[in-house]
């Protein structure tokens, strides 16, 4: 083992401390621009989640950062940066399982049952990295599998963050992200990489073909999404917003969700006493009435 006898030393970006001040400030902004809240407790870990951006930057303090940020180059420049930092994209396959099963034995058989069925339109509203978009795709193929039939189906995945819609759109993922998923799943809908030292698994293309990412930020005046969806999943998002904002949001989603159309909600997450045109099917699961 190597001897450990040097004194640490840091360029100055790495002991730049957010004030109080600084942090009230920046928090505001980016309840603002994203709709996210940024409690007191969340300081540090914004602070240390920024000290990277201001190391690649060359800045040394938050203050010549803030000022960046809020200026109108900044506001092109880095904003979009600033919020894939702040932003949290835990996601996984199949997470929450029993709304893919609710698809699968509900939804499906509804739409496609019905004479001259169109492809089924769904939004991924809050995508991440695109695990709940491919486990979407993945729900429909094997249900069409299972059944002995063909269709059609188109699914949207949206997110604020740029760096997770590249995830998503390349659909390449450790192994860990795979493991546990079912064997037959993994052979059908994955690919493997070549590569012994570090491997990855991509999903197919015949699931990527179906599956279209953009960026969207909820907190958008009209949403720039032209369509009208069959199943809009807006899951584990919600709670980063405060109830004013999460009804606004739920609402404005609502006016692309068709009449019948099904609404996804993460299991934390409530529309209790909010007005919406959504009636309760199972918890976390919604009817556009
Ligand atoms: C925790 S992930 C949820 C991913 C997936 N829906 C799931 O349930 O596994 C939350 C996502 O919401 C996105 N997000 C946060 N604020 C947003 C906003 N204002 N507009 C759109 N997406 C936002 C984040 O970038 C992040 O990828």
């Amino acid at each position: 083992m190597p001897d450990h006898d040097q004194l640490l030393t840091f360029p100055s970006s790495y002991r730049a401390q957010l004030s109080d001040a600084e942090f009230a400030r920046l928090s505001a902004f980016i309840y603002n621009v994203a709709g996210i809240k940024m409690p007191p407790a969340k300081r540090i870990m914004l602070q240390s989640r920024l000290q990277k951006r201001l190391r690649e930057l060359q800045m040394d303090s938050f203050k010549e950062y803030i000022e960046y940020l809020m200026s109108e180059r900044g506001k092109q420049e880095e904003l979009i940066q600033m919020l894939d930092v702040v932003s949290t994209n835990k996601t996984d396959f199949f997470r929450e399982p029993v709304h893919f099963d609710f698809l699968r034995d509900t939804v499906l058989p509804a739409h496609y049952g019905e004479a001259g069925a169109r492809p089924i339109k769904i939004w991924s509203a809050a995508c991440s990295s695109g695990e709940e978009p491919y486990t979407i795709a993945m729900t429909i193929a094997e249900y069409c599998r299972t059944k002995g039939v063909l269709h059609d189906y188109s699914i949207m995945g949206t997110d604020l963050s740029t760096k997770v819609l590249k995830m998503a759109e390349n659909a390449v993922y450790k192994m860990d992200k795979v493991e546990g998923l079912p064997i037959d799943i993994l052979h059908r809908y994955f690919l493997r990489s070549k590569d012994r030292e570090n491997p990855t698994v991509r999903v197919v293309p015949e699931l990527r073909r179906h599956v279209k990412v953009q960026r969207m930020n909820f907190m958008d005046e009209t949403y720039s999404i032209n369509e009208v969806f069959d199943v809009v999943f807006c899951r584990n998002v919600l709670i980063y917003f405060d109830r004013q904002t999460q009804e606004k949001v739920i609402g404005k989603l609502c006016t692309k969700l068709k009449q019948g159309g099904y609404f996804f909600l993460g299991h934390s997450e409530s529309i209790m006493n909010m007005t919406l045109p959504l009636q309760p099917v199972r918890p976390t699961i919604f009817r556009k009435i």
